[in-house]
């Protein structure tokens, strides 16, 4: 960190990203002086935990599962929502837990994921030119220019939307919502007559059997309070940094600067620019982070990064995340990984295969064929595998909802079906059946990576 850090010196650098067209600039400031006295929606207490759960995944000793939606949005803000999502995440980590036989480290996209970067700053319908729509922390996503003029009045819903759904959030983690023993009631309606639902009660069956087992020695949600919750965090992308700004806050603990917007906050693809604002306001925050790595980013410059990023080489401060298209990781990633390791690089590699694997149907919907999504998973385990870099962790785009967004997956979504429900307020996510098979898929790659260690073991 140089000297001069203070959570507003990204002022100073280049933004990108991020919109400069309020027409009130001094309503803004408004705002942001408002956020500054809004109470923290995490405490740094529960950042470090994070950190320390990532070291865990840096060493190889747990897995990463981050999900959920694209963009959250004012209007599929509801408690069912947030609901199916948490228990789908619940869901997979179960699946991930059982056959990868290591922790799973739980963090949401949720409770505070509103900004986008978008590729274009206008958008063209029938020859009418309007500010493209950035998230509804920023502008709405009707084409009129009443909804696309930024509204300062939006980060303070925003933040609002983040508290409430933060809140239910703690309650179902630590309520007894997530008690194992509810393991059979996880299971989503539309997911329950699917293959993938069949699977899923076998894997219940068995951890419900083991509980009972458990029971019988005196091992019970009273004296084991892990059987009872689950530790569970948020993240976003860390784009708005006016918001951000205003969220950071010194913990009278350590005396360091933590971002209380959420546990985790990741720079984007499009931000990462090592003289830009992003990796300044980075820089000085003491929360575990995240670095998008996508085809154009070259070894040399990510040692830079992380040089920036994690100067003290801190296991569990910085997981990168490949985003490279499932036709272009096997070229990219290896000289990352070689670059990392090389140099001795407490990171986390995780992959987001969600980002690089994105098209235009034919009938104009944006979409990510599923069968791409899981190919890029399998090339980053096989790579790692082959670079000797543990495999840490998936960044998906989910959500609990029984969309039809992601061509493809077991009930086969097909091009014409992707009107039927399509809801996302910005990028396609799996659903319920496909973010479940592609736990599956993770998990068996992961035994197969359990089984070569032990083997290896045995050969020493
Ligand atoms: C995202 O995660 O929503 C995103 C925009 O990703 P990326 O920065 O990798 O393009
Ligand atoms: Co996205």
């Amino acid at each position: 960190m140089t000297e001069h850090w203070t959570p507003a010196s990204w002022r100073a650098k280049p933004a990108k990203h991020m919109p400069s067209d309020y027409p009130d600039p001094a309503a803004l400031s408004q705002v942001e002086q408002t956020l500054r006295r809004m109470p923290p929606l995490v405490f740094a207490g529960e950042a470090r935990r994070l950190k320390a759960l990532l070291g865990d995944v840096a060493a190889g000793k747990a897995f990463l599962l981050q999900g959920g939606d694209c963009a959250e949005s004012f209007k599929e803000f509801h408690a069912d929502n947030i609901r199916d999502t948490f228990r789908l995440i619940l869901q997979m980590a179960v699946v991930l837990t059982f056959a990868g036989g290591k922790p799973v480290v739980k963090v949401g996209r949720m409770a505070g994921q509103f900004g986008k970067p978008r590729s274009s700053e206008v958008e063209v319908q029938a020859n009418v030119a309007l500010p493209s729509y950035r998230g509804d922390n920023i502008n709405g996503m009707e084409f009129t220019p009443e909804a696309r003029t930024p509204d300062p009045q939006r980060l303070i819903q925003a933040y609002g939307q983040s508290a409430a759904t933060l809140n239910l959030l703690r309650a179902f983690a630590g309520g007894g919502y997530a008690d194992l023993h509810n393991i059979h009631r996880w299971t989503l309606g539309f997911v329950a007559d699917s293959p993938q639902g069949a699977r899923y009660r076998e894997v219940a069956e068995k951890i419900s059997e083991t509980l009972m087992f458990m029971e019988a020695i005196g091992v019970t949600p009273e004296s084991q309070p892990a059987l009872h919750q689950v530790e569970f965090f948020t993240s976003h992308e860390g784009l708005l940094l006016n918001f951000e700004e205003a969220m950071t806050r010194v913990d009278s603990t350590s005396g360091d600067w933590y971002d209380t917007s959420a546990h985790l906050l990741w720079i984007g693809e499009r931000t990462r620019d090592l003289a830009g604002a992003h990796v300044e306001y980075f820089k000085g925050i003491k929360n575990p982070i995240g670095l998008k790595c996508g085809p154009t980013l070259e070894a040399d410059e990510l040692s830079r990064l992380i040089d920036v990023l994690n100067p003290k080489n801190e296991a569990g401060r910085l997981t990168l995340y490949g985003r490279f298209g499932y036709d272009k990781i096997e070229d990219r990633l290896p000289r990352l990984l070689k670059a990392t390791q090389a140099s001795g690089r407490n990171v986390v590699w995780a992959i987001d295969p969600m980002h690089g694997n994105t098209l235009t149907a034919a009938n104009g919907y944006k979409t990510r064929p599923f069968d791409r999504i899981l190919s890029e998973v399998k090339s980053f385990v096989e790579v790692c595998k082959a670079e000797g870099v543990h495999p840490g962790g998936v960044h998906l785009e989910m959500t609990g909802q029984n969309v039809t967004e992601c061509l493809g997956g077991a009930r086969a979504v097909a091009e014409g079906d992707l009107a039927d429900r399509y809801h996302t307020h910005c990028d396609p996510r799996l659903n319920g059946e496909q973010a479940l098979d592609l736990a599956f898929l993770v998990a068996e790659k992961l035994k197969d990576e359990r089984s070569g260690a032990a083997r290896r073991a045995t050969a020493v």
